[in-house]
């Protein structure tokens, strides 16, 4: 079958005739409809501060896809079945759980590479950049409805999202700011935002182009370009819950200037790739009763609730554009991701001729 492969940490990725995944008794064998290729898919490619990924592998996290067949020991699917692939995958041990990202880079927890993630990743490797996946049947959620259309791939970075506005306890009325609105995991931020009945969503951001589109989704959400800490803060006013979703800035200062717009009794929720120490004083916390939480991928749960208020019209998934891209040209299709970011998502459709 053809799909990308990751020869090695910065090895350019390339399409290769893979060989064809074989159905085992504890897996579902999937044919990949849709796969989002996140923004920086080209870092995940080199190695860095993410951390490697077991080489060689097919990349890809997450997606929608269609089951061909279904291993004995697995009950609930049947073949034909459109499904969400999460991409995270838990150890059995519930007195000391282990996570990580299949097809990817990322491990749950204190981010160490244990002998049972290695274990695991050696297990279930590869991702969905590819025509075939094999994957375990806790990885994925039957979508009803789901056709496999290229823009419900979209599902697994607006279920990022919403894991995080859970995680912060937003509320039907509350006022939130997203950080990075312009990026996609901020753009999903804040449509999830509307649709949960923000009553005010203040977009913060570099690109001045995203800002107004975000402006002209609704009129509760008001754009707001990151300045320096003060400034942002002030601009912001404030907020029931910022939802951190920024890349990697070279400074903490656009954190602070959230964290600084959360209105006593209020929360931070930290979703992003921001790299930085965050000098968090005492008090502020203290006295403003403050929670500040991190959020990392999602319960596969949420991924259905995402699913089912975009089935129901609650959630509008048709407005982010996206470009589908097809298996012949790997290089082209991460640089268009780097270059569309937040204006659009890029989504791999392997069966589709270039
Ligand atoms: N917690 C999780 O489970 C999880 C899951 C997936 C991803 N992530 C992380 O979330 C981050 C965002 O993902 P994404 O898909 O939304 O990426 P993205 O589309 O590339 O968005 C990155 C955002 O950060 C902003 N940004 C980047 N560099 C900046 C700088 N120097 N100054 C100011 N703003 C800057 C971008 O602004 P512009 O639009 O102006 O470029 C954009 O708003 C990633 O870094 C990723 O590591 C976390």
């Amino acid at each position: 079958m053809r799909a990308w492969m990751l020869d090695g940490p910065g090895a350019t990725l390339r399409l290769a005739e893979a060989a064809e995944p074989e159905l085992r008794p504890d897996g579902v064998l999937l044919e990949v409809l849709a796969a989002h290729v996140p923004a920086y898919t080209d870092v995940v490619t080199q190695a860095g501060p993410r951390g490697g990924v077991p080489t060689p592998l097919v990349l890809g996290v997450g997606g929608i896809a269609r089951v061909l067949a279904v291993g004995a020991d697995v009950f609930g699917f049947a073949v034909g079945d459109v499904v969400a692939h999460v991409g995270l995958l838990g150890s059995d041990d519930v007195v000391a759980p282990e996570e990580f990202l299949t097809g990817w880079t990322g491990i749950g927890g204190r981010g160490v590479r244990t002998p049972t993630i290695a274990a695991m990743q050696d297990r279930w490797r590869d991702g969905t950049f590819a025509e075939r996946v094999l994957v375990p049947a806790d990885a994925l959620v039957r979508l009803p409805g789901a056709t496999g259309a290229p823009r419900e791939a979209l599902l697994g970075w607006f279920a990022i999202a919403a894991e995080a506005l859970d995680r912060a306890g937003l509320e039907a009325g509350h006022e939130v700011a997203v950080l990075g609105a312009t990026g996609q995991l901020g753009t999903a931020g804040v449509h999830l935002a509307l649709a949960r009945g923000a009553s005010r969503v203040v977009a913060v951001g570099r690109n001045p182009a995203q800002l107004e589109r975000l402006a002209a989704i609704d009129a509760r959400v008001r754009p707001v370009p990151l300045a320096d800490r003060e400034p942002t803060t002030a601009a912001i006013g404030e907020v029931d819950v910022v939802l951190d979703a920024l890349g990697p800035v070279p400074s903490a200062d656009p954190t602070l200037a959230g964290l600084d717009a959360v209105r006593p009794g209020g929360a931070m929720v930290l979703v992003g790739g921001v790299r930085q120490d965050l000098a968090i004083p005492y008090g502020v916390l203290m006295r403003r009763r403050l929670r500040l939480v991190g959020s990392w991928m999602f319960r596969r749960e949420t991924l259905l609730r995402v699913w089912r208020q975009a089935a129901a019209g609650v959630l509008d998934l048709s407005s982010p554009a996206v470009e589908v891209v097809g298996l012949d040209d790997p290089a082209g299709a991460l640089d268009l991701a780097a270059r569309t970011g937040g204006s659009g998502f890029v989504v791999l459709v392997p069966a589709r001729a270039s």
